[in-house]
């Protein structure tokens, strides 16, 4: 029996066929017509105008801060509960980070949103980056209210949300990367989509397309030779990995539903973080007792060599946080004490299954 991973790449023919096309069509480079084709369906599938095919969900979110000039008279206030990578490019651009707590769905409490903003000193300007946390829309109506009131910009870091649905306050049901100015998607090697690496970046905006497209390949402008008036970012996606992406993009609702019925497994068994409507089932995350329980379960999964994580550990908890301001916080504390995320990848077997329930029931 092998290591149990926790969401490994699931690829095979199709992928394998597509790469081949990629390299027979000699684009072993970061353009081409797979790369067009890659950015054509996700634009498609998120329900956007334009999608720049990026080489991380991480390139992306800086390329959203690039567009806007995030700088250090800026505020970007973002869940807790998340990667780190929802707010590194803010803090690399030495802008003020400030963490909101989550409400027991594990995403962004709009009403903490709101005050942040409300207490939010007038002379800065201000970014919201809401997270679709392991896969489960955030409520991006209230969210984008809120922040227009107070003239934020809000982007939407749907990168692990990729295929997840949100039904808005108009009973309408509008794919993940629909919402926000910008939003963000990642293809990483353990997202429900992989390129391996990769990114993207969704906006209904053709000049915001464009912009980002150009940073992303140094800036360069449309001389004969190399000539800048700015300077870019290498952060294109490469052909080959795009030809990878769209193989799985033509597998997504099977991925779900597999995914999906993971899920339901452990939920026969165990407490899970409460379900939010048309996730993408991304991570299964069980709800442990208690700390205790959670580090026992942890350990005899290890011991069963399978491979499983607490939830995000709260971005206001990190050491390299220590002093940005935090609104709440406690429900990000427990849900990181009890929390675990569970193997739930596309290509688990029944027996992989129920390989994981015994360890843990043990
Ligand atoms: C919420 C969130 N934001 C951003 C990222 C960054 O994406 P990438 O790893 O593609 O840079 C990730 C995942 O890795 C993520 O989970």
């Amino acid at each position: 029996m092998g290591r149990l991973f926790l969401s490994p790449p699931c690829v095979g023919e199709e992928e394998r066929m597509a790469v081949r096309a990629a390299f027979d069509s000699n684009y072993v480079a970061p353009c081409g017509p797979q790369v067009d084709e890659f950015e054509r369906l996700l634009a498609a599938h998120a329900g956007r105008r334009h999608a720049v095919a990026l080489a991380s969900g991480t390139a992306a979110l800086d390329l959203a801060m690039a567009e806007y000039g995030v700088g250090t008279e800026w505020t970007v206030i973002a869940p807790t509960l998340t990667f780190m990578a929802t707010v590194g490019p803010a803090w690399h651009r030495g802008a003020r980070v400030v963490f909101v707590d989550c409400d027991r769905t594990g995403n962004m409490d709009p009403r903490l949103l709101e005050q942040a903003l409300d207490e939010l000193d007038a002379s800065r300007r201000a970014m919201v980056v809401s997270v679709d946390l392991y896969g489960r829309c955030a409520q991006t109506d209230e969210i984008a209210e809120i922040a227009a009131r107070r003239g934020a910009v809000f982007v939407s870091d749907a990168a692990e949300a990729v295929g997840a649905r949100h039904r808005g306050r108009d009973g309408a049901e509008r794919p993940s990367g629909a919402a926000g100015a910008l939003a963000v998607y990642s293809f990483n090697g353990n997202k429900i989509v992989t390129t391996s690496g990769g990114g993207a970046l969704l906006t209904d905006d053709e000049g915001v397309a464009a912009r980002a497209r150009k940073r992303s390949q140094q800036s360069r402008e449309p001389f004969p030779w190399y000539e800048h008036v700015e300077v870019g970012y290498n952060y294109r996606l490469s052909n080959i990995l795009a030809a990878i992406g769209i193989a799985q993009l033509g597998k997504l609702g099977k991925f779900i539903e597999r995914r999906a019925a993971i899920k339901a497994e452990y939920a026969r068994r165990f407490e899970m973080l409460p379900p939010v409507e048309g996730e993408n089932n991304w991570l299964s995350v069980a709800l442990m007792p208690t700390r205790g329980r959670r580090d026992a379960a942890l350990a005899a999964l290890a011991a069963a060599d399978i491979e499983a994580r607490p939830v995000w550990k709260p971005l206001h908890m990190q050491p390299v946080f220590r002093g940005c301001k935090v609104y709440g916080g406690a429900v990000a504390e427990e849900l990181f004490a009890r929390g675990l995320c569970l193997p739930s990848g596309s290509g688990m077997t029944g027996e992989d299954v129920a390989r994981v329930v015994a360890a843990l029931e043990k």
